[in-house]
């Protein structure tokens, strides 16, 4: 009897192990948990091209939206752990969420393999083009004398364009109404057309709309300006230098994936992020590239630890 537990035991061992070698043999999905268009799907759509190359299998970019991004991280997380379920998470889905959801269904600590950061998206202030200020500081006194009358665009509660608008919002001592999309693409969209008067939103998804001038930037929340949108003032040059946040994008797979197949998802993802093309894609849009140190699953699961104990007490205070 006990013979034959231990040789099922080792059956099922090198079943894994010979699965790991032989993958990927078929096209993986990426869960993407918000809208088509907007700055998690760009971030993923880039990078899944290249890492298609290099595994041999294609990667499916999947929209599952809802929740603030975290119905579409939840599938995921309840996915078979084979490697053909991945996602692109982000400091929202795995840095926000737990101080926002009491009932959130995973623990960004625990339930994921992760794979590696992909790029470090930076906040811009950004209105509608004809919002009635010219700077940063104009664009408080208006929103300050007409907390009633505007509103803001964001992706759901616990969303990057949420919870980076919470913190904008509380600084200043607004409660404008807020307006919920499946994605700031779609969120987007509306900006331009003037549907809604202001957002906090990651680069990455604002730059054409910029320099077309099809919507207005107050200010670049980061130390430095970006080379993608050197016009724009960051928030310390326009006056705000307490307002300094960048959020991030990146690829996990569901808690228990062998371990083989998530070297094979790091390397495929460190080899996009040296790719020229790439990493010209990226850069262009103001993405910020991890360095050496931060790529791969033991930096990013480190990371998120620390991006959860840094965010919680924070968004409690900047909700009440
Ligand atoms: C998106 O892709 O729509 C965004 O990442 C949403 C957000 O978190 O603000």
């Amino acid at each position: 009897m006990r013979t034959s537990i231990l040789a099922l035991a080792a059956a099922v061992v090198l079943t894994g192990s010979a699965q790991a070698q032989t993958y990927p043999q078929r096209p993986i999905n990426m869960i993407v948990p918000f809208a088509a268009g907007g700055p998690t799907d760009i971030v993923a759509r880039i990078v899944a091209e290249n890492m298609s190359k290099t595994l041999g299998q294609q990667i499916v970019v999947e929209n599952v939206a809802g929740a603030g991004g975290t119905t579409g991280i939840t599938r995921a997380a309840q996915s078979k752990p084979d490697g053909y379920t991945i996602m692109m998470g982000h400091m929202g889905t795995h840095g926000a969420a737990p101080a926002l959801y009491p009932n959130l269904k995973y623990d960004p600590t625990k339930d994921f393999e992760p794979i590696g950061m992909a790029a470090g998206t930076p906040i811009l202030i950004v209105a509608k083009k004809d919002f009635p200020a010219n700077n940063l500081k104009e664009m408080i006194a208006y929103l300050k004398a007409n907390s009633d009358k505007v509103n803001q665009a964001h992706a759901g509660i616990g969303a990057v364009s949420h919870m980076t608008c919470i913190l904008f919002n509380s600084q200043i001592g607004v409660k404008p109404a807020a307006v919920p999309y499946s994605g700031t693409g779609p969120a987007l969209n509306d900006l331009v057309s003037g549907q809604v008067d202001y957002m906090c939103d990651q680069i990455v998804n604002l730059v054409s709309q910029i320099k077309a001038g099809s919507i207005k930037a107050f200010a670049i929340a980061m130390p430095e300006r970006s080379p993608a949108l050197p016009d724009v003032p960051t928030t310390k040059e326009a006056g705000m230098p307490d307002y300094e946040v960048t959020a991030w994008n990146a690829v996990f797979a569901p808690k228990d994936t062998p371990k083989e197949i998530v070297t094979a998802l790091s390397s495929a993802l460190d080899k996009a992020l040296d790719d020229a093309g790439t990493k010209g894609r990226l850069l262009d849009l103001g993405g910020v590239l991890p360095t050496k140190a931060e790529r791969g699953g033991d930096w990013l699961g480190a990371f998120v630890k620390k991006e959860v104990a840094r965010w919680t007490p924070v968004l409690k205070e900047a909700s009440k």
